[in-house]
């Protein structure tokens, strides 16, 4: 297909809709699951099977004002020491639950901008997780950090890599000086180049970079130009974000004017117009807000369906059990979701007093899981295979998801789905939308809770 949207069908169905990176989506944890709940699912992981870790490093320099991540824009950057300190607690009263030093296959350091640390700070921080993780060497593992371009100097570079990671991901948003200066983030072109440069050289296997469109000022004519200049680039990877544009909820949203937002065609103008280009330049749309080059792993995990998903979207290692530390960060293990304390006061104030910082959780049960799984066929692979599906779990799928098949029929006839006996395939048409697929299986969407996620496009 190319990416011209149909505007009807985008009316009909781009409705607010979870991106279900989990499944209950998040909104959906609550505050009978505490540390317990969490000691019990990593007691109970294989302690043969690797980890992959997740660490959340809440600060940033600067404020960007469309930001809607979970963060602290502050001057004072001793305040990272402290929270390292935090990092390391956490650690050692997980370390008894998780054994001796069990493999880490994957690590990821999100944010915020963990490139709010200093060197020795960073050290340091990875000496605290290789104590309790054996880590892999020689680029086995698949280890990624967020970075700030604007605070990544070839040493800083340098470091990471040597420290171990291989992958680097960070925002552009658009190149564009005006849309910049509008939102508060003035990160020119040739900075990005440096980067770029710097990291290939240091040899970084996968570069993934932020677009978002929607933002002020934007049209067809200017964002076609910043993805011309981010294809000079050649990332591995692209993210193409929505802007969601909440100012009730966001207090530095408002400092952006509604009246300088592109209008709704606009925006699937250039929706489309980005796909087609990045298709022309050989990337694959993996679904939701991801493209990557044919050549990625992530692409090719798609084509042999081993891709899944996690807090950070698209993963080729989908089923590691995820172990999340810092504030607000994001367990998942077998069938728990464990969620830490978002108020860094909280968090640290846990880890004072020597407990898990476990704010709230969610334990599936068997319905979950069948829902869990469906959801996650339909976003990675775009299909469903019925009969696999049914002989592993010993059910009808007709019988059992008859009013979810019933919910599917204007989305069939729509032209979004392709519902046979045997499957159900996302059309080329449907795959913009394809939230609004899974919304159908999603036990807990209720039309008067919709309101609280983005728009499906
Ligand atoms: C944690 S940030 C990326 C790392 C780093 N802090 C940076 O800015 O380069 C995650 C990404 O979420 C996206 N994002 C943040 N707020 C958004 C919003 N309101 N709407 C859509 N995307 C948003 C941006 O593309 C941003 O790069
Ligand atoms: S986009 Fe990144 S750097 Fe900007 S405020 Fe958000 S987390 Fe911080």
């Amino acid at each position: 297909m190319n990416g011209t949207m149909d505007a009807a069908l985008v009316a009909t169905y781009g409705n607010s809709a979870p991106r279900y990176t989990s499944y209950p989506p998040a909104t959906q944890f609550h505050n009978q699951f505490g540390a317990n709940e969490l000691a019990e699912a990593i007691r109970a992981h294989d302690p043969a099977q690797p980890w992959s870790l997740y660490v959340h490093i809440p600060f940033c320099a600067s404020v960007c004002y469309y930001c809607a991540c979970n963060k602290i824009v502050t001057k004072h950057t001793e305040r990272s020491g402290a929270y390292i300190a935090r990092l390391g607690e956490e650690l050692r009263l997980l370390a008894p639950l998780l054994g001796e030093r069990p493999a880490l296959k994957q690590l990821h350091w999100g944010g915020g901008t963990p490139t709010f640390l200093n060197q020795d700070e960073m050290r340091l921080l990875m000496g605290l997780i290789a104590e309790r993780f054996a880590l892999e060497e020689g680029d086995r593992g698949e280890y990624s950090i967020e970075i700030d371009p604007r605070h990544a100097p070839d040493d800083t570079l340098r470091l990471l890599r040597a420290l171990g990671f291989n992958r680097l991901s960070f925002g552009i948003q658009d190149f564009n000086p005006r849309v910049q200066e509008a939102i508060h983030r003035q990160q020119p072109y040739a900075l990005v180049e440096r980067v770029f440069d710097t990291a290939r050289r240091l040899g970084f296997q996968s570069l993934n970079t932020d677009l978002i469109y929607g933002l002020p000022h934007q049209n067809r004519e200017t964002f076609a130009r910043t993805v011309e200049q981010l294809l000079t680039l050649s990332p591995e990877r692209i993210s193409l974000f929505n802007y969601a544009h909440l100012p009730e909820r966001f207090a530095p949203q408002r400092r952006i004017q509604a009246a300088d937002l592109p209008a709704a065609d606009v925006k699937l103008g250039i929706l489309g117009d980005t796909i087609d280009r990045l298709r022309a330049a050989g990337y694959v749309y993996i679904g939701l807000d991801h493209f990557a080059k044919a050549d990625d792993e992530l692409a090719i995990a798609q084509q042999q369906r081993t891709l899944g998903r996690n807090f950070q979207g698209y993963t080729t290692n989908g089923d590691l059990d995820v172990l999340g530390i810092g504030a607000s960060a994001v367990s998942r293990i077998g069938s728990v979701y464990s969620q830490n304390a978002a108020d860094l006061e909280e968090y640290e104030a846990s880890l004072d007093r020597s407990a898990l910082p476990v704010r709230r959780g969610f334990s599936l049960n068997g319905d979950d899981l069948l829902r869990r799984e469906v959801i996650t066929d339909l976003l990675c692979h775009m299909d469903l295979d019925i009969p696999a599906f049914e002989r592993r779990h010993d059910l009808s799928f007709q019988t059992y998801f008859a009013p979810e098949l019933l919910q599917l029929e204007p989305m069939q006839r729509d032209g979004l789905i392709d519902v046979r006996e045997e499957r159900i395939r996302v059309t080329a048409q449907g795959q913009l939308l394809v939230r609004a697929v899974c919304a159908v299986f999603d036990r807990y969407l209720r039309a008067s809770n919709r309101r609280q996620f983005s728009r499906v496009v």
